[in-house]
């Protein structure tokens, strides 16, 4: 198994836009309850709330210690999780009949799916041209450590401390 961090984030994004396809499939027909909506977002919020995290705690501030060129990149990327993290509490507390759910939850998915998207496309290339093998792979290291320990719930003290800490840091 590759112990890459831009590997590893990327096995995140590809679990996140199955979740997604899964919600949007969740829409059609009959066999779109709210309970199945439910146990969906639970887990789009739970999985995007460890991604984060992860991001937030490890690669971002080793990448902004290591490439100072790529620090307006980082700052636009924790502005990024600040919305998506706002979305991820709301969802968390709101009940899945409400009105509001299915669309807080589409504009939740376009905002990661952007992200996602810049990060892969634009940014990953840039830290690995800056950085290199090994490491890439000391971060992945620091990662695979710190993932048992990261927060599943938008409401654990740990995820908000490290929220509040992304958008003041
Ligand atoms: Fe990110
Ligand atoms: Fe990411």
């Amino acid at each position: 198994m590759s112990t890459d961090a831009i590997v590893l984030l990327k096995e995140d994004h590809k679990e996140m836009r199955r979740l997604f396809r899964e919600f949007e499939k969740a829409q059609e027909g009959p066999e779109g309850p709210a309970s199945r909506r439910r146990k969906l977002v639970d887990e789009i919020v739970a999985a995007l709330t460890t991604h984060t995290y992860l991001e937030n705690e490890v690669m971002y501030p080793e990448v902004r210690k290591l490439v100072p060129d790529l620090e307006d990149d980082i700052l636009e990327s924790y502005e990024e999780h600040h919305v998506a993290d706002v979305l991820c509490a709301e969802l968390a507390a709101m009940d899945a009949s409400d009105d509001h759910f299915v669309a807080k939850t589409t504009v939740l998915i376009e905002n990661v799916e952007h992200h996602i998207e810049e990060e892969e496309q634009e940014w990953f290339p840039k830290v690995r041209e800056a950085l290199g093998r090994n490491p890439l792979q000391e971060i992945g290291e620091r990662m695979i450590a710190l993932r048992p320990d990261a927060p599943r719930s938008p409401s654990d003290p740990k995820a908000i401390k490290s929220a509040r800490h992304a958008i003041t840091a």
